[in-house]
């Protein structure tokens, strides 16, 4: 069986246009709803075109000490240029967290792929 995990392509968001960054505090307070927003290319803006384009924002959080990760988001992306009508690559959801944890956000690119950021996030 081939897996799935070799094609995930990471860096650093400040250099690579196509690794997601994830915008939530460092920590919360057990209940409190909170906001995480995904963008993409903040430093280096990633194309928006019928050719090239995110498609997708998966994001998921990793209690700790957890065996499976819990999926929390998904944002697709459909318009790129169809009309100069555009959907850009920004996602935003409010979230209240029990304990501390991982969140992982996937993006796509139609042309290079998949990848991944995570951000730990301590609940107090
Ligand atoms: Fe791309």
């Amino acid at each position: 069986m081939q897996s799935f995990g070799k094609f995930l392509q990471s860096g650093d968001w400040k250099g690579e246009k196509h690794v997601p960054v994830i915008h939530a505090p460092e920590k919360v307070s057990a209940g409190e709803e909170f906001e995480i927003k995904i963008t993409i290319g903040d430093a280096v803006r990633h194309p928006n075109s019928f050719e090239h384009y995110i498609a997708w924002f998966k994001v998921f959080f990793h209690p700790e000490g957890a065996k499976f990760p819990i999926e929390i988001a998904n944002f697709n992306f459909t318009t790129h240029g169809e009309g100069d009508n555009f959907t850009d690559p920004v996602g935003a959801t409010s979230a209240k967290l029990s304990k501390s944890g991982t969140i992982y956000a996937i993006s796509y690119c139609n042309i290079h792929g998949v990848w991944e950021n995570s951000k730990e996030i301590v609940v107090e």
